[in-house]
This record gives structure tokens, sequence and C-alpha cells, in this order.
């Protein structure tokens, strides 16, 4: 069922500033640091709550959502924009949860894995289930701390709408991204029905989560010249319908809202409208 007791964030605002403002008064005497309070929040979620297992439900009910055409090329853009940088790459995972991603780094020849995580739970099925791997370290860390070392790859799927990364994005491509480095990101964007899932299904998402908003998007544009490549237009609602009337993913409308999803992405008003979306920084190599 869903759980309407949360109230909803407005629509205009950065996803990451917006909530902590919101729901973390703090008595003006007291000094309280809002992202350890956030962090810590989102780590209850993932090591007490339940909040993975019912999005998985919910994502289960439409299954050919992510199994439609699109999805699977947004998914081969993604690994192929990790691709031609991970060989012999120093990589940071942000926000890694149960390691998968960090694996596929470590089998594409990252020469050095640092995956974390805020919440302890997943970083034991982590260690648990690719804690072998060499040259993969998973640890229990705050994405809001500061980190030493450089990283030719930052990679992160799902993470920055969790996290205030209006100001932690800038500090980790001047201190932590070597040059001619890239951060790569897969996260949830304000697609209306994705607007409504998170609107309405709040036991699918942690208190302060929200998708990237048009403006999280100008902003990337404008801060890093990012690329913003979005998955799933007209396909997330054909993909949704499709579920319960078609037995395949592969069908003839899931194809036409493929096809007219490859001519809809490169308009830049819909760039944050996907289900999900691609964000690539590339860091220019100093020059001599
Ligand atoms: C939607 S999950 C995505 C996990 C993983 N990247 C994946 O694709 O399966 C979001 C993850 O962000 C983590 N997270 C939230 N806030 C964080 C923070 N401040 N620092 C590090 N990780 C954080 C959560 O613990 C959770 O594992």
């Amino acid at each position: 069922m869903p759980d309407l007791d949360e109230p909803a964030p407005a629509l205009d605002e950065p996803s990451s500033a917006r909530s902590t403002a919101v729901r973390t008064p703090a008595p003006a005497s007291v000094h309280v640091d809002l992202s350890e309070v956030r962090a810590s929040r989102e780590a209850a979620a993932y090591d007490e709550g339940q909040v993975s297992e019912t999005c998985q439900r919910w994502i289960m009910r439409v299954p050919h959502v992510i199994g439609c055409h699109n999805t699977v090329l947004g998914e081969q853009r993604f690994q192929r924009l990790l691709g031609e940088r991970a060989s012999g790459a120093r990589a940071m995972e942000v926000g890694c949860g149960t390691g998968v991603t960090a694996s596929k780094l470590s089998s594409l020849g990252a020469s050095s894995v640092y995956a974390f995580d805020v919440s302890h739970r997943q970083i034991e099925q982590a260690r648990a289930e690719f804690g072998d791997l060499a040259g993969v370290t998973f640890a229990v860390q705050d994405a809001d701390a500061p980190m030493a070392g450089q990283f030719d790859l930052i990679v992160g799927r799902s993470i920055l709408h969790h996290v205030d990364f209006r100001s932690i994005l800038p500090r980790l491509f001047e201190e932590n991204l070597a040059p001619g480095g890239r951060m790569l990101f897969m996260e949830p964007m304000s697609h209306p029905l994705t607007l409504a899932f998170h609107r309405f299904v709040r036991g699918a998402h942690t208190p302060d989560e929200w998708p990237i908003t048009p403006a999280d998007v100008a902003w990337l544009r404008e801060r890093f010249a990012a690329r913003v490549m979005p998955i799933n237009l007209l396909s997330f609602p054909a993909g949704a319908f499709s579920s319960f009337v078609f037995s395949s993913a592969d069908n003839p409308l899931t194809r036409l809202a493929d096809s007219i999803d490859g001519r809809l992405e490169r308009r830049r008003r819909l760039m944050a409208r996907g289900r999900q979306g691609i964000v690539v920084v590339d860091r220019p190599p100093v020059r001599p």
C-alpha cells in the first residue's frame, strides 16, 4: 500500500538540497551537521528498513520496463562508457550497495576499486559476495566525508539522488578525479511516472531521496559540461502497460516506444525527464 504519511517535496527545488532542509530543523543554539543526520537516516533505511526490498517488489510488477529495448540499450551505453575507462583505472564507486558494479569494474580490468557505502548491511553483503576479488576494497563511509587519493574513474548508480551532490561532486572533481579522468553515474530522473512513484510509494524510498530534477541537470551541465542521456521516455509507460498485455518485453509497442525515444533523447527539455539518466563528466587532461 502506498504510504502517504510523508509530505512530498516541491517540484522546483534541486533534489539534493530539498529534504534535509525541510525535515531536519535544528535549534539555533545547537550545531548539527545536517549531512551527517541525513547520512545516518540513509544508513538506517538500508540497515534496518525494507527500502530495497519494497522497491524491488514494485519493479517486479512491471518487468517489461526493465526488459524493453530502450532500457537494454541504455544499460549497454552505460557499460560502454564504463568500459572506455575501466582498464587499468584506479576506480572509486560511491554508494556501492551490494557491490555489483564494483565487481564489474574489477572484471573490466580496473587496477584497483575502492567501493564504499554508508550502510553496514550493504557492505557486509558486498564483502560476502565479492570480498575476495583482487584489488577491490569495500568500506563503510559517508560520501560527504572528504576523501584521499586520485582516481581515474568515479562511478555511482542511484546514489546522487540520495546525497547533497551539489556539494559532493565539486569536491570529488577537484580533489579526487585525476586529470583525464571520468565521473559516470546512472540516476533516477524526473519522469512523471518516477515522480509519482516517489511521491505516493514512500515505503520504497528513503526519507531524503528524490529524483534528479531539471534544475539539477542544468546545474550539472553548467558546472561540469556534463553529458546527460535520458533512458525510458515513452518506453516507461509503454513498458509498464506492456507488462500486463504482452508476454514478451520485445513486442510492437515497446519497439515503437523505443524508436520514438531514440528521436526524443537529444531534446534538451527532455534530458531530465527519463526514468533514468546517464551522467558523464570528463575532466580534461592537463596540457604541458
Ligand atoms: C538505491 S541504493 C543503490 C546501491 C547501488 N549503487 C546499486 O546500484 O545497487 C542507494 C545506496 O546509497 C547509499 N547511500 C545513501 N547515502 C549515502 C551516503 N551519504 N554515503 C554513501 N552511501 C550512501 C545507500 O546506503 C544505498 O546503498
